[in-house]
């Protein structure tokens, strides 16, 4: 048994954990949007409102879900969103195109559908704006449509299509990895593409936040440095991290699973490094956020690139195993996500249905939860709370010297909520947390699975869920909990 102690510091607080850092991305790729969280509103066997699975939403409810990126990805920069309003029975047929997928598309989800999903679930939208065949017309077109009171053609065909009041979309993505699948930019010739479309929507809605596509130090350095003169037209810049280096979904390694949770971990020095790049281009004229626009694993059998990937099943469906070790990333993920939430103005997990690390899954009429869904719904009680620094202080490490146990924390009106992660293989932990003796009640709740390639499935969707945990106390007012290997456990002292 490890026993680990965690140190919180609840006097030095961080910063405000922003709802926008639980986002998740919808893309009309594969089954994730199509087949996935939209059935269409014929549909007859799968009960649906206006169109969108009730069981899908019955669980992003409960996760929550508060902010939606859609409709790409790569999907983005195909995307002519008019296609998508007015009576679905008119609206055009396309060749729907992302990530090497080529599917009919008849484009009844659009942005009046996705904005009764944004509201239905409480989540703010997120719209992602075509750059690689779109112009910046087009897109100041749709942020006029969306966002603007006055009478105007656009605003009047938004009103005769259902939607009086303006959407409000504060957050519009101006092309998706543009250095990439968004049309393999130069990135001095997207910067100045940027600069253009961002000049042309201040124009139309100086409300709107605008988010430009980054990547590594070499791009993000490029396209900054030559928006250097003109800071006020960047107010988030994008960074899509994917864990790729975990080796088989299933039946991996132990050195698979360490590796893919030390992948994981990468994350907050990708965040610091995108930040001093930032920093030193503005000299803290302007503050950047940086969007984690799409983030999560990316298994081998499900792509045609990176680590691994010659092993992969075909046709690249974008459907993967989800086990508890996978869950496990997200918790670390959140971890830094928590650590550095002055500098992620947003994040979201890739896909929300069906696909890559996604919460639901479903198969025709009958849908299942991930380990996934449950580890992200422990974090609930952190979501719009203060940020508060939490250290182990004794324990054991991992192959790579991290800690095994390690921590995020929040304070609230409501109280301490805690985060634990037990990344041990194979080893159990006594948990002691100090700084907390404050508090006179406890509870927890803990995901944990006998094996770290446990999983939900169509036949078994409940072998790996969400129980309650016992909190104890050690005598000297300290409180502790025991965490079996791979787990993660949300402790709430109130
Ligand atoms: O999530 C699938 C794809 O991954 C997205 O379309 C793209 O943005 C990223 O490369």
């Amino acid at each position: 048994m490890n026993r680990a102690t965690l140190e919180v510091r609840p006097d030095e607080p961080i910063g405000t954990i922003s709802p926008r850092l639980y986002g998740w991305f919808a893309e009309h790729l594969g089954r994730s949007c199509y087949g996935g969280l939209w059935v269409g509103r014929d549909c007859q066997d799968i009960p649906h409102t206006g169109g969108f699975r009730n069981d899908i939403l019955e669980a992003l409810r409960a996760l929550p879900v508060p902010m939606i990126r859609w409709p790409g990805g790569c999907y983005a920069d195909h995307y002519h969103w008019q296609d998508g309003i007015g009576p679905s029975a008119e609206r055009p047929r396309r060749l729907g195109m992302s990530c090497d997928l080529q599917v009919e598309d008849d484009n009844g989800l659009g942005t009046h559908e996705f904005m009764h999903l944004c509201s239905m679930l409480g989540a703010e939208p997120y719209l992602a704006g075509n750059v690689g065949t779109g112009s910046p017309q087009e897109l100041c077109d749709w942020l006029e449509y969306c966002n603007r009171r006055q009478r105007t053609t656009l605003t009047e065909r938004r009103i005769s299509n259902g939607a009086s009041e303006p959407f409000d979309v504060r957050l519009w993505g101006v092309g998706n990895e543009t250095w990439g699948c968004g049309g393999n930019y130069d990135p001095v010739i997207y910067a100045h593409e940027y600069r253009r479309y961002a000049t042309m929507l201040r124009h139309v809605d100086r409300k709107a936040e605008l988010v430009m596509v980054g990547h590594d130090a070499d791009w993000n350095t490029r396209v900054l440095e030559t928006l250097a003169d003109h800071p006020y037209l960047v107010d988030h810049l994008a960074i899509h991290p994917y864990f790729f280096r975990g080796g088989a979904e299933l039946g991996f390694s132990v050195d698979d699973y360490y590796a893919l949770l030390a992948e994981a971990c990468e994350i907050e020095d990708y965040i610091s490094r995108t930040a001093a790049i930032i920093d030193s281009v503005f000299d803290g004229r302007r503050h950047i956020g940086i969007a984690v626009d799409e983030w999560g694993v990316w298994h081998p059998e499900v792509r045609d690139f990176g680590p691994g990937a010659s092993q992969g099943r075909r046709p690249v469906t974008y459907e993967q195993a989800s086990t508890m070790r996978d869950a496990l990333t997200s918790a670390l993920v959140l971890a830094a996500f928590h650590r550095q939430c002055n500098r992620v103005s947003l994040a979201n997990q890739a896909h929300i249905a069906n696909m890559l690390q996604a919460p639901v899954m479903t198969d025709g009429s009958r849908m299942w939860c991930t380990p996934n869904y449950h580890v992200m719904r422990l974090h609930t009680p952190h979501i719009g709370a203060t940020a508060l620094p939490i250290q182990p202080v004794s324990g054991d490490s991992l192959p790579d010297g991290r800690p095994a146990v390690s921590a995020t924390a929040s304070g609230s009106a409501k109280g301490m909520a805690i985060t634990v992660v037990n990344a041990h293989f194979d080893r159990p932990a006594q948990v002691l947390v100090n700084g907390v003796n404050d508090h006179r009640t406890a509870s927890a709740e803990i995901v944990a699975a006998e094996s770290a390639e446990a999983m939900n499935t169509v036949d078994d969707p409940n072998h790996v869920q969400a129980k309650m945990l016992e909190v104890h106390q050690d005598g000297m007012d300290r409180w502790y909990v025991e965490l079996p290997p791979h787990s993660v456990a949300t402790l709430v002292f109130a």
